[in-house]
């Protein structure tokens, strides 16, 4: 087995829509509180797209700000790999939609379907394509517009979710030591049925039907969730440490999927990595599934709370169920 690292992830760029909506906002329109939310879930407002900005126009705002900041061009790209739940259409995919708002020509383009650990899929995808001599410059894009999808009349999902994306380049490691030092990716499909969109799809398409019962929206059993998250974001923790041949202690900082604030303090619990070493950022955009993390990244790095050097732990848990996390040495 050839030795890691690969591939290192060159820079983190985001674009997040302008309009916000408050727990107050919410307040007015469902049978809820600011107090309920903050407390249930930390979260006090999200970012919520306009029906003009797109998934892929998203995207392609946070990527171009990648490539700058990697010093590349859209023509260097190779491939796009973009993970989303709530893709622009279902044919073609989202990424062939931003290879051509970018005019990466020289670029493969695909979707990965993996909910909210979508950007570490794809990372782990990008390495592989790294690592195999298939690629040398992959764009990972994590973007969503969750508000279309989510139930606005359902108290229990409508207070969770934003809108956003955020990209990186990833190349071969530049720097001895620098890049991705571990991945670790796992499903489990039999518990789909509690976080998922019944209809719209292939087996229940668009009807009268689907739209009257809003089965098209997403529908969650939360407090099963709540406990998967935990103990897979436990799992996931000592697996990419475990893999990358490290303890807690060396980790600088953890970035965990953005869902629930108490969903991240077990989780650092678990790890043993104390809070003032985790990103949250979970207050101001609530959950935005695959944008979650590198929405997180990307202000750490604007922050300078991650520099060269510095270890990062990524980890996330969503609908499929779906998890995963890595270790990346930036
Ligand atoms: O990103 C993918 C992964 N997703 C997640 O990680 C989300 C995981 N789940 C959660 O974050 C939490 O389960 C929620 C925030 C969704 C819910 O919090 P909870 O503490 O698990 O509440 P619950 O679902 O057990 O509901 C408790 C009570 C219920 O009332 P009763 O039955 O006790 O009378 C709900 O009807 O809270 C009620 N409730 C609300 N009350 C006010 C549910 N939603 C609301 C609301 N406002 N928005």
């Amino acid at each position: 087995m050839m030795e890691r690292p690969f591939a290192e992830v060159a820079s983190v760029g985001v674009a997040v829509p302008s309009g916000i909506l408050t727990n107050a906002d919410l307040s007015r329109v469902l049978d809820t509180s600011d107090e309920w939310i903050v407390e249930r879930t930390g979260i006090r407002e999200r970012h919520i797209a306009t029906a003009e900005q797109s998934v892929a126009m998203l995207s392609h705002d946070a990527a171009t700000r990648a490539l700058a900041a990697a010093g590349a061009s859209a023509a260097d790209l190779d491939a796009i790999v973009l993970a989303t739940a709530s893709p622009d259409r279902l044919l073609p995919s989202t990424a062939c939609d931003l290879q051509a708002l970018l005019g990466a020509e020289n670029a493969a383009a695909f979707d990965i379907g993996a909910a909210c650990p979508g950007y570490i899929y794809a990372l782990t995808v990008a390495e592989g394509l790294i690592a195999s001599g298939q690629s040398r410059t992959v764009l990972v894009v994590g973007a969503e517009k969750l508000s279309t999808i989510t139930d606005f009349e359902d108290r229990s999902t409508a207070i969770l979710f934003g809108d956003g994306a955020g990209a990186s380049v990833v190349r071969p490691s530049t720097v001895p030591g620098r890049g991705i030092l571990s991945t670790y990716i796992k499903s489990d499909g039999r518990l789909a049925p509690l976080l998922y969109r019944p209809g719209g799809g292939s087996a229940d398409p668009i009807s009268e039907k689907v739209v009257c019962e809003r089965s098209h929206y997403m529908k969650m059993a939360g407090r099963e969730v709540f406990k998967a998250a935990v103990l897979a974001m436990a799992e996931a923790c000592d697996q990419a440490l475990r893999r990358a041949g490290i303890t807690a202690g060396q980790v600088d900082l953890l970035v965990p999927h953005q869902a629930n604030l108490r969903i991240i303090e077990a989780t650092a619990k678990h790890a043993g990595i104390p809070m003032s070493k985790v990103m949250v950022n979970v207050d101001r955009y609530g959950n935005t599934s695959s944008a979650s993390i590198p929405l997180a990244l990307e202000e750490a790095l604007a922050e300078g709370r991650v520099g060269p050097g510095s270890v990062v732990l990524l980890v996330a848990f969503g609908a499929g169920f779906t998890w995963g996390s890595t270790v990346i040495r930036w």
